[in-house]
């Protein structure tokens, strides 16, 4: 595809070489609406150099450029030269590159032959999979297809929280109280109610929590009692979650979580304290941080027990080791942000400059409509009943709309399920968020629901029109504003893309997505396309076909399913 400012800042160089081409690119801006040209170049900052009226440069120089090739237009407008893309070029290079590239367009190669680590859910074994988890799982997940897109050799990872003290309450109290066909039948409710039980009646009796400490300990030994009744739980748990991931179409690499890394610390631990970074504290081993301002990070308790920090250095080693990563990055609530603070700069103090490359991508908290969300309150909201529940309003809403459409049930998972996604990737990661079931299920304005029926419109007019691809389109026939504003949007579809990579937020994508429908549907309704002369035919299905395939593409990106027909 031809890139238009990098021609401009050719021809500018063509005509002022005494300005550096990097300069030149500085200096160029998008002008805030279509009518001031697609690109500007502005001319302020050249005063000094020039030793002249900004006006008068902008003036003088808007003369010298020829860009004709690649401009329709170069206007001299104070002390600003507004350049305008030639339509038909630009029509041109975007849909031939959509026609050979398909559903590769805005893909590239830039991360060839590089590793990257995508760590997102992580839940915690025995515990529900709440609305909670729906963040960084599927930011998560977004963030992995984004850099695999950009050529990236990328690993999904599920660091389950399958370790910890809280194993040997949960074996503890299913010693006392469990029964195992009532926990195979519904694990995960009934593991919960065993742990809040346990804690209930630890609270009045002290000797229940030497009992838990007791298992862990046996369980970090290996007794076979222990380890059995783990890996029991934690089979029983992945299955409940995997079921999700089903749903959500999500699949990981590897589920190499705490546990994994529990034989790998004594290691880590030596290589610290050879390294001079342990300190005793209160019969505690710590790393201090004062110097950085941070609480020391705890590496081993009183009872020598590790801990969550432990196994994430650990788990970082490993991954250095075993990936030689070139990004590794985790998708965690911004709850978590000392915590990550402190690892990191661990793993910095232990010498290794790769500590840099550890990035922790945090997001706000979703938050329930009626207060926030508690889970001791016993107010939990699993992510499977919001997604059955999403899948199961799509399909009344499906009956109504389009009684005979076929294979209904899994239209209504993909739009159900993509809805739900949709509206998480609308904001800013950053942002704490509401769900609201209104929001989620409208078939209307930004939602997920309206870019998929936006898709599935574009497609029946390629089935009704007869579409297929031809080198004989005359694309000078696409002159339209809303024409040429859709090949825009096209056109900066893979920037968007690369925005998202670079600052971690796959709602670039979401919302350049969203804007593609609104432009598409804005053609649609001024632009006839079935019933104009076949020319003009032609050239108005190939834009369709375009944004079909871009809008597909974000959806994709995005880990949203488009059906054809909806
Ligand atoms: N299991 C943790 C939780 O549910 C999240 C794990 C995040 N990842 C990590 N490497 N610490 O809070």
């Amino acid at each position: 595809m031809i890139d238009f400012k990098k021609e401009l800042v050719d021809c500018i160089y063509e005509a002022e070489n005494s300005l550096s081409k990097e300069e030149i690119e500085d200096l160029i801006e998008i002008p805030p609406n279509y009518e001031m040209g697609d690109y500007a170049f502005a001319c302020f900052r050249l005063a000094k150099t020039f030793r002249k009226a900004p006006n008068l440069i902008a003036e003088e120089l808007s003369k010298k450029i020829s860009g004709e090739k690649y401009f329709e237009k170069i206007e001299n407008v104070g002390p600003y030269i507004n350049f305008f893309i030639n339509k038909n070029k630009l029509a041109q290079t975007v849909l031939k590159s959509i026609e050979t590239e398909q559903d590769k367009f805005g893909s590239t190669d830039i991360g060839k032959g590089r590793k990257v680590l995508v760590e997102f859910s992580s839940p915690n074994i025995a515990k529900p999979f709440h609305i909670g988890h729906i963040r960084t799982t599927v930011i998560g997940n977004a963030l992995y297809k984004i850099f695999k897109f950009q050529g990236f050799d990328t690993e999904a990872l599920n660091h389950l929280g399958d370790y910890g003290t809280q194993f040997g309450m949960l074996i503890a109290a299913y010693k006392k109280w469990g029964d195992r066909e009532v926990i195979e039948a519904n694990p995960i409710k009934e593991l919960l109610k065993l742990y809040v039980k346990f804690n209930a009646e630890a609270e009045k009796d002290e000797a229940l929590k030497d009992e838990a400490r007791y298992w862990f300990k046996e369980l970090e030994d290996k007794n076979p009692e222990a380890v059995e009744l783990w890996q029991w739980i934690r089979d029983v748990s992945l299955k409940e979650f995997n079921r999700v991931y089903d749903m959500l179409n999500i699949k990981f690499d590897s589920y190499n979580g705490e546990s994994f890394y529990s034989d790998k610390m004594p290691r880590v631990i030596k290589e610290m304290e050879s390294k001079g970074l342990l300190q005793e504290s209160e019969g505690a081993t710590i790393v201090d941080l004062e110097s950085y301002d941070m609480p020391p990070a705890l590496i081993k308790k009183k009872d020598g027990s590790t801990l969550y920090i432990t196994r994430d250095i650990a788990a970082a080693m490993y991954r250095k080791e075993h990936y030689d990563f070139y990004k590794n990055i985790y998708v965690v609530a911004s709850q978590q942000n000392l915590h990550f603070k402190q690892w990191i700069k661990v793993i910095e103090l232990m010498g290794y400059d790769w500590a840099k490359d550890c990035v922790h991508i945090p997001f706000g908290m979703v938050s329930l409509e009626d207060g926030t969300l508690s889970t001791r309150k016993g107010r939990v909201v699993f992510l499977e009943d919001v997604l059955n529940k999403a899948v199961a309003s799509t399909l009344e809403i499906m009956e109504e709309r389009n009684p005979n459409l076929e294979n209904k049930e899994e239209v209504a998972r993909q739009v159900g399920i993509g809805a739900v996604i949709f509206q998480e990737l609308f904001n800013n990661r950053i942002k704490d968020y509401v769900f609201s079931w209104d929001r989620v299920l409208s078939f209307e304005g930004e939602t997920g629901p309206y870019v998929q029926y936006t898709h599935a419109r574009a497609n029946s007019l390629l089935e009704k029109g007869k579409f297929q691809l031809t080198d004989e389109i005359d694309y000078s026939l696409l002159k339209e504003d809303d024409e040429i504003n859709l090949i825009k949007l096209l056109y900066n579809f893979p920037d968007a893309i690369v925005d998202a990579m670079e600052k971690f937020e796959p709602s670039f994508i979401t919302r350049h997505t969203v804007e593609i429908a609104k432009a598409f549907n804005k053609f649609y309704n001024s632009c006839p396309i079935l019933s104009v002369d076949e020319d003009l035919m032609k050239a108005r299905l190939m834009l369709v076909y375009g944004a079909k395939t871009v809008i597909r593409t974000g959806l994709s990106l995005l880990g949203i399913e488009a059906p054809n027909k909806m």
